[in-house]
């Protein structure tokens, strides 16, 4: 595993994503995962599998400080006591006295930056979450968040079809880090020639070659999210190997700015 130090927290570059997992199937999926040697778990309360992430935690019986967790507040939610109360609700049901990472899950018009952000603060003086961010930020709101506080990553949908270069080089200006949402792009990288190709090199999977190739980007960590043990334990195999600076390049050619996750809330987004 690589690990991202940011704050003095160790964030391991490869999560499991959780979003559509729910109950038993959330549980042994979350559990069998920190079995596997996942360290990180992305989950977040529009989820609405909290507890039983929770419980997947609690069957893996593993030391709390060696786990990296990381829940959201809904957009919705953005005042002052919506999210002091979301995160306490995210806690409860999580059964953990405080999470590794909380984030802004989308930015709203309505909501106040400031005021977000300086509650959030409190709740990380309160050692409620260790570090705070946000997610789907374009790059000015994400220069705006920086300016106000220390957000320590924006989560956004990137994989080889959707390069998010704006977005990159402001959090790089920042020493901040990206967090991969959708990073294998629900499924459509599987059956791609180039990525392919590139496996054939190394033994791969296509899966494998793209996530590879994520993590190895400075300051990049990816959260697939998959329900099969096989999955899982494919998708945690990747550091075994390493792309050249050349191969690294062609998957960014493959970039054609499509976008998956695109709700009628999101922001107008940075090319
Ligand atoms: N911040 C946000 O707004 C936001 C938005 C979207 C997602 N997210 C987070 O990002 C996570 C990942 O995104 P995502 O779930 O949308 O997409 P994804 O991780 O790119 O793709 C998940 C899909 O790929 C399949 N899959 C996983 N590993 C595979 C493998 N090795 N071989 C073949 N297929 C594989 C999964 O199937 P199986 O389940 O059958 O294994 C599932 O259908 C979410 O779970 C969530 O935690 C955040």
């Amino acid at each position: 595993m690589i690990f991202i130090d940011m704050n003095q927290e160790r964030i391991p570059v490869l999560g499991l994503g959780t979003f559509s997992l729910k109950g038993q199937t959330c549980r042994t999926s979350v559990a069998d995962a920190i079995a596997l040697g996942y360290r990180h778990i992305d989950t977040a309360k529009m989820y609405d599998n909290e507890q039983d992430v929770g419980y997947g935690i609690k069957d893996a019986a593993i030391n709390r400080n060696d786990l990296f967790v990381t829940t959201k507040i809904w957009h919705t939610d953005l005042t002052r006591s919506g999210i002091t109360a979301g995160l306490e609700d995210s806690l409860q049901k999580l059964q953990l006295d405080y999470v590794n990472l909380t984030l802004i899950h989308w930015p709203s018009d309505n909501m106040n930056l400031q005021e977000c952000l300086d509650t959030l603060m409190e709740l990380q003086q309160q050692g409620k979450t260790r570090l705070i961010g946000v997610s789907n930020f374009p790059a000015d709101l994400l220069q705006e968040a920086r300016s106000i506080a220390p957000v320590i990553c924006n989560q956004v949908e990137y994989h080889p079809y959707l390069s998010q270069s704006t977005v990159l080089s402001a959090l790089r200006e920042h020493n901040m880090m990206l967090t991969a949402y959708c990073p294998i792009a629900k499924g459509e990288v599987l059956e791609d020639q180039n990525l392919l190709e590139l496996g054939k090199k190394y033994g791969k999977s296509a899966t494998q070659i793209t996530l590879r190739w994520l993590v190895q980007q400075e300051n990049v960590a990816a959260i697939p999210k998959a329900s099969s043990h096989e999955h899982r334990a494919e998708n945690l195999n990747i550091f075994d190997f390493s792309l050249t600076d050349e191969e690294m390049e062609s998957i960014h050619s493959l970039s054609k700015n499509h976008r998956l996750i695109n709700p009628d809330f999101a922001p107008v987004w940075d090319e």
